[in-house]
Parts: structure tokens; C-alpha cells; sequence
């Protein structure tokens, strides 16, 4: 079998971890671009690619890639993701899809059509023990789902010298903290939960109004949320760039009937299971824990695994449906997330702005 050829479009903090992940699963790293032709030849050299392009768009289209990897900021994802899809190639585009809601919907519908293999990497679903909690929320074993609720807090944009492309609307999106680390909260207690966000009620900060390259700025760093699931449910959510010390700490609570099961992706190798008369910490054993868990656990329990594990475990299981494409087509029901996924997110995200704009609840489709 001939190794697939991939390329990566944006070589900054993702665009790296995308680059090893590939490796892992086999692939060969073609071609890179970045920002200018020099900084691509660059990142050529420091990533391991065969050779760089000057221009993004030259690599979506070349015909010796089979697989484009969008890792640039926001505002170049829906440009490339087209390029790339027109010119036959599968794609993994990072999160947000687009700083647009009906751009995302658009590009959803074109991947689907295309019948091409479109992913998203909402990458903490590939925790072996966000696996686990799925399974036995899902499964019933902590009974009736009643509350949803966590966090997700970081810190790195806290200061008031702080900065970032993301800051500003025009490249990142209207929505900064949500749409970037607040998407992935959501879709990972969905998924876990099978319940879905129905309506919500949002209020956004923005801490630091003022930032040396951004100067006035429009996106807000703190949400605030309380939501409705479509089950019954209730939850809330507190999404923050600005809270010191919080580096990424991606954290839910899950309250059925029965039990509790929390999980917290800065100690991602336990889960908490809450009950009124014994609280235990299971621990990633793949041994003891559900198939999924077990799939997504390559070292027995007491050998930790981490962030760059849960990516190469969702690039392993996009290229395996790469693979399979010309047989099967694109699956109906992937292990990985798809544009759908993120379609759904930029539906949350846009519903988190209207509610803090309108101060009111906002039903999300
Ligand atoms: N899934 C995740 O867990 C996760 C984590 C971090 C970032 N992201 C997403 O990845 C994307 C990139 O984020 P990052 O943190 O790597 O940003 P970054 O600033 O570290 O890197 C951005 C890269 O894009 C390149 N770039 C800029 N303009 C370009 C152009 N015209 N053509 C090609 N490349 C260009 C820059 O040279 C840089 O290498 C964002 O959409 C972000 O939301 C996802």
C-alpha cells in the first residue's frame, strides 16, 4: 500500500502537531505553506515536509496531494477548504470552519456533496477517558442525564500586552473565546451526552479592551452561558482566555439520576464517578474499560498519554476512511468529526452572540 500524500496548509502550534500526527499514521508530509514563501521553507526544513509552496492555494490544488490539512488562521479556512475540494482532495479543516455561521453551513453541504472525506479535529473525543464517560452516559449507567455543566479556562491572553490574530474579527471571527475553545466544550459534552444544546442564554466580557497590534477590541475574552438540552436537561458553561494559571483546562460534569462522571482534559487519564454512597476514580486501564476506550488506549494504564496521542488517533482514523474512499465512499457515520460537527458548533456560536447581543434565549436549530 502506497503511503497517502498529505500537505498542510498553516505551520504555527497546530500546523505542527498536524505534521506528527500524519508521520504517525503513516503518511508522507509532501508539501507545507505558510504566511510568506520563506517562512514555508522554513517550516520545510523544522517539520520534515519533501518541499514548500509559496502559496496556499498552489498547494490545495497540486496533484500529488491526496489529503489538504487546513491549519491557517480563521479567516483562510472556507477559501482553501473550496480550492481543496474542488480539486478532489480529501480534507481536514481546523476548527472554527469558517468566522462565518452560513459560510460553515455552505462548506458542510459542499463536503457532503462532494462525497469526499471531511474532517474537524474536535480532538478531545479521542481521550481514551472521554470515551469512557460517552459510553457509560450513553449506555445509562450514571441514569437520567439532569445537569451538564464545566469550563473550559485559559490564560495566555490575560495580559494587556497579550495579542493574537484571533483578536481580531476580521481574521479570527465576530466570536474569539467561543468559537475557539467554547466549540470544543460543546461538542464534546454532546457527544458524550447524546443530549443537544436546544436554546441558550449568553452574557460576554470582553477584559481587555485594548491590545498593542489589535488596539480597540471587538471580540469578547469571558462567556458565560446557561442552556437547555433537548432532553430536559440543564447546563452551563463559563469559557474564559483571561483567567491566570488556567492554561487549557477543558473540564465537564455529566449529573444523572444515579451518578456523576466528571472529566478534566489537563489529567486526562481518570475519570471521577460520583455516587450518594461511593465515589471512585477509574482509571485508564485498557484492560477494564469499554471497547472504544480500549481502541483509543495504545499503552497499557500506567503509561499516561496525552494531547498529541488523541491527535494521531483522529488522523489514524481519518486516513483509515481516506483509505477505504475509493470503495466505500465517504462513510455515513465516520468515527471522526466531520464538517458537520463543526457546522453544528458554528451554530452554537452564533447563538451564543445573537443571546448576548438581544439579552435574551436564543433557540438553536
Ligand atoms: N483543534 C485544536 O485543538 C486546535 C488547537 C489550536 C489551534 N487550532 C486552530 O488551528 C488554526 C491555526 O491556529 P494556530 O494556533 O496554529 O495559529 P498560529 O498563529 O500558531 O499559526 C498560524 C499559521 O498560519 C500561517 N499563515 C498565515 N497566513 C497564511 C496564509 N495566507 N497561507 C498559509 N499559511 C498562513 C502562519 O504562517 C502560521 O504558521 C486556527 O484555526 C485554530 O483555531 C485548533
Amino acid at each position: 500500500m502506497q503511503p497517502l500524500r498529505i500537505a498542510i496548509a498553516g505551520t504555527g502550534m497546530i500546523g505542527a502537531v498536524h505534521a506528527d500526527a500524519a508521520r504517525r499514521a503513516g503518511a508522507r508530509v509532501v508539501g507545507v505553506a505558510a504566511s510568506t514563501p520563506e517562512r514555508a521553507k522554513a517550516a520545510a526544513v523544522r517539520l520534515g515536509a519533501e518541499r514548500s509552496f509559496d502559496h496556499a492555494d498552489e498547494l490545495a490544488a497540486a496533484p500529488d496531494v491526496d489529503v489538504v490539512h487546513v491549519c491557517t488562521p480563521n479567516a483562510l479556512h472556507g477559501p482553501l477548504v473550496r480550492r481543496a475540494l474542488a480539486a478532489g482532495k480529501h480534507v481536514v479543516c481546523e476548527k472554527p470552519l469558517s468566522t462565518e455561521l452560513s459560510d460553515a453551513l455552505e462548506l458542510a453541504d459542499l463536503a457532503r456533496e462532494s462525497g469526499l472525506v471531511n474532517a474537524v479535529p474536535f480532538v478531545y473525543r479521542y481521550h481514551a477517558m472521554a470515551a469512557e464517560a460517552r459510553h457509560r452516559v450513553r449506555g445509562g449507567a450514571i441514569g437520567d442525564v439532569r445537569l451538564l455543566h464545566g469550563h473550559y479556562l485559559q490564560d495566555w491572553l490575560s495580559g494587556r500586552a497579550d495579542d493574537n490574530w484571533r483578536v481580531d474579527a476580521a481574521v479570527g471571527g465576530a466570536s474569539r473565546a467561543f468559537a475557539d475553545i467554547g466549540s470544543h466544550w460543546c461538542d464534546l459534552v454532546e457527544w458524550v451526552s447524546g443530549h443537544r444544546i436546544a436554546a441558550l442564554t449568553a452574557v460576554v466580557q470582553t477584559a481587555v479592551p485594548e491590545r498593542p497590534a489589535s488596539g480597540s477590541v471587538s471580540t469578547e475574552d469571558v462567556v458565560h452561558v446557561l442552556l437547555r438540552t433537548d432532553r430536559g436537561a440543564t447546563g452551563s458553561l463559563v469559557v474564559s482566555q483571561v483567567s491566570p494559571g488556567r492554561k487549557n483546562r477543558l473540564w465537564f460534569e455529566i449529573d444523572g439520576a444515579e451518578h456523576s462522571v466528571v472529566f478534566d482534559q489537563e489529567n486526562p487519564e481518570s475519570l471521577l464517578l460520583g455516587g450518594r454512597t461511593r465515589t471512585e476514580t477509574v482509571v485508564r486501564d485498557p484492560g477494564t474499560l469499554s471497547a472504544e476506550a480500549a481502541r483509543l488506549s495504545p499503552v497499557p494504564a500506567g503509561h499516561p498519554l496525552g494531547y498529541r496521542d488523541c491527535f494521531a488517533a483522529f488522523v489514524a482514523d481519518v486516513y483509515e476512511a481516506v483509505r477505504r474512499h475509493p470503495t466505500d465512499g465517504a462513510p455515513d457515520r465516520p468515527l471522526h468529526p466531520t464538517f458537520a460537527d463543526a457546522a453544528r458548533t458554528a451554530r452554537i456560536t452564533d447563538a451564543v452572540l445573537r443571546s448576548a447581543h438581544s439579552r435574551s434565549w436564543i433557540e438553536v436549530r
